[in-house]
């Protein structure tokens, strides 16, 4: 296996850190890998927000319910951003030039908003990878994606700026040689081949069997639950926290639009 591929496969999310803060010669090596990622026309629709005033981290420990987040040395979110061209175009006259060449003079619409979501994740990875490769770790938080109002306040988000995700890196605070990858389920069910397949009622049994085969640690139960789709509907999906990250998100569909 190649370095590249070791550094891919041994990677897993790490959330206790060595409290050690990350040198500026490694934060500029993670940001400059981010920057080197694809980006949709070139256009680089996303900003990232170093988040380094610990008030701050402490609030979004707070929203995003999850306490490592105030520890971790180093903290970046992901924005999908479209205020910066919507800004350069509105300094450089574009407006009035399409009102001149009689063609509309448009705001974002779905179609941006999806592609700059996608340009903020696809720069995010890139930053995973390049902190691993320094012996960094690093996880993802989705719940930044919850309590739209506070995050566009606390971080004077305005309107084309939304909040994609939040990551946290830091120096793992334990040697993870030992640590094993987390499972995934297995390519027969991720992998389609020219046409997409549902899933079959008599395939579900065999993908748990195939996916807990791989780990003991994972989706333990902690209901009383009969299986496994179950035990994720209750604990992964019909959640309150999901309740809160929908009921944002559509906020911040309203406001885009
Ligand atoms: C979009 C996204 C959101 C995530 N949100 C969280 C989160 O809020 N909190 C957390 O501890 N981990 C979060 N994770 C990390 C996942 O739990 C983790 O990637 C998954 O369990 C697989 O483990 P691995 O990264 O070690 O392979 C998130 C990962 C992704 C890609």
């Amino acid at each position: 296996m190649n370095p590249t591929l070791e550094v891919i496969e041994n990677r897993h999310s790490v959330r206790v850190y060595d409290p050690q803060p990350l040198t500026q010669a490694e934060r500029d090596t993670i940001l400059h890998a981010a920057f080197r990622a694809p980006t949709a026309s070139a256009m680089q629709l996303y900003s990232i927000l170093e988040v380094d005033d610990q008030a701050l981290k402490d609030r979004v420990a707070e929203t995003c319910h999850q306490p490592f987040i105030a520890k971790a040395p180093y903290l970046l979110i992901f924005l999908a951003d479209f205020q910066r061209w919507m800004d350069v175009y509105i300094y450089s006259g574009v407006e009035e030039h399409s009102h001149e060449l009689n063609i509309p003079f448009r705001t974002p619409q779905a179609g941006e908003l999806m592609l700059a979501c996608s340009d903020a994740l696809v720069a995010a990875q890139n930053a995973v990878i390049a902190a691993e490769s320094l012996g960094i770790g690093s996880c993802y938080v989705g719940d930044i994606l919850e309590q739209y109002e506070v995050h566009q306040q606390i971080f004077s988000l305005p309107r084309y700026v939304l909040p994609v995700t939040l990551l946290t890196f830091g120096r793992p605070a334990s040697p993870q040689t030992q640590r094993k990858p987390s499972p995934r389920l297995d390519r027969r069910y991720i992998v389609h081949r020219n046409q997409y397949k549902r899933i079959a009622p008599d395939e579900v049994d065999l993908m748990f069997q195939l996916f807990t085969g791989e780990s003991d640690s994972s989706w333990q139960r902690k209901t009383a639950a009969e299986n496994l789709a179950q035990e994720n509907y209750l604990q992964k999906y019909n959640t309150e926290y999901m309740v809160e990250m929908n009921r944002s998100v559509n906020e911040m569909l309203k406001n885009w639009s």
